[in-house]
């Protein structure tokens, strides 16, 4: 797991009953990462507040999905081309080794991997990918949180990836939120069905699920007052979810009022927009978050 890694002084390894979590104690920045589904869980600049959100009725553990924090989607996006089972693919359920750990002034790089020949026989959904890949996930806590996943293609046929990094935001309000920067943006509506074009600031009214056909920065507010930007990289799609008051009441993992703390700005790679990696090739997107005082 990690146990040829040497760690520096400001990365511990602990064992919690939720699992194995690599915890960063920095003077600049503290934050966690379970080896379960190399998930983000906790990333607070020092001065600042925790900029994650985490739900408190969260499963962990081989088979669970953690809910908050930042879960990797991967290799395939929602239900990929309808029916894919588990929805948002098996990368996230899954133990990923920890393979690097660095510390500078700045902060702490980790980064964690998960091969093919990690994914144990019978896996759900392991079937619908019978592909040989490594995928490096790289995390970097400093006064901005930097994430990339790198998929490298190890076997002698293209491969389609998609997925996302599902990253939960904290917001104090959601419905005092705006989120600028996908004006005019085409989106698909998986409320509605429908497709439209966003008008203006995006705002939130009840359950938000789009997926915009457009990627860069973001820039989120609070009634006005910054909160911070999210910038994505190496994707051509940006996911924003929240699951208003309803849809949360009824996820077993949401607390009923979780809805009104937390936004879902994702960089994705939906179904029909796949990367294709040619044999021995990497491809690598990620996500870099930056609070308003950073
Ligand atoms: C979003 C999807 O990316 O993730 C939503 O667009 C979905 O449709 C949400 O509900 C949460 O997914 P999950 O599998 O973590 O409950």
């Amino acid at each position: 797991m990690s146990e040829t890694v040497q760690l520096p002084d400001t990365v511990s390894l602990v064992d919690r009953t939720e699992g194995p979590v690599l915890r960063v104690d920095h003077d600049r920045v503290v934050g966690e990462v379970h080896l379960h589904g190399a998930h983000v869980t906790s990333w607070a600049p020092a001065g600042g507040v925790e900029q994650l959100w985490l739900s408190s009725q969260s499963g962990y553990g081989v088979g669970s999905a953690i809910r908050g924090g930042v879960p990797i989607c991967f290799p395939w996006f929602a239900k990929g081309p309808g029916d894919w089972e588990p929805q948002h693919g098996f990368a996230r359920r899954l133990p990923w080794r920890l393979h690097h750990a660095v510390e500078d002034d700045h902060g702490v790089t980790l980064g964690l991997r998960l091969a093919s020949a990690d994914v144990p026989a019978g896996t759900e959904g392991g079937e619908r990918w019978p592909y040989g890949f490594t995928a490096e996930f790289s995390v970097t806590f400093a006064a901005t949180l930097t994430l990339s996943l790198a998929v490298t293609n190890c076997s002698d046929r293209p491969m389609p990836v998609g997925g996302a990094l599902h990253t939960y935001l904290a917001v104090p309000d959601v419905e005092r939120l705006t989120i600028r920067g996908l004006e005019d943006v085409r989106y698909v509506d998986k409320v509605d069905g429908g497709e439209h074009d966003q008008q203006g600031a995006i705002t939130f009214t009840g359950e938000t699920d789009r997926v915009y056909a457009g990627s860069g920065i973001v820039v989120l507010a609070d009634d006005g007052v910054p909160l911070g930007a999210v910038r994505n990289t190496g994707v051509h799609h940006t996911v924003v979810w929240n699951p208003g008051r309803d849809k949360a009441a009824a996820m077993a993992d949401f607390p009923d009022d979780g809805w009104r703390a937390m936004v879902c700005v994702e960089a994705a790679i939906p179904y029909g927009s796949e990367v294709t990696v040619p044999p021995g090739e990497t491809r690598t997107f990620g996500q870099q978050v930056v609070p308003a005082s950073a």
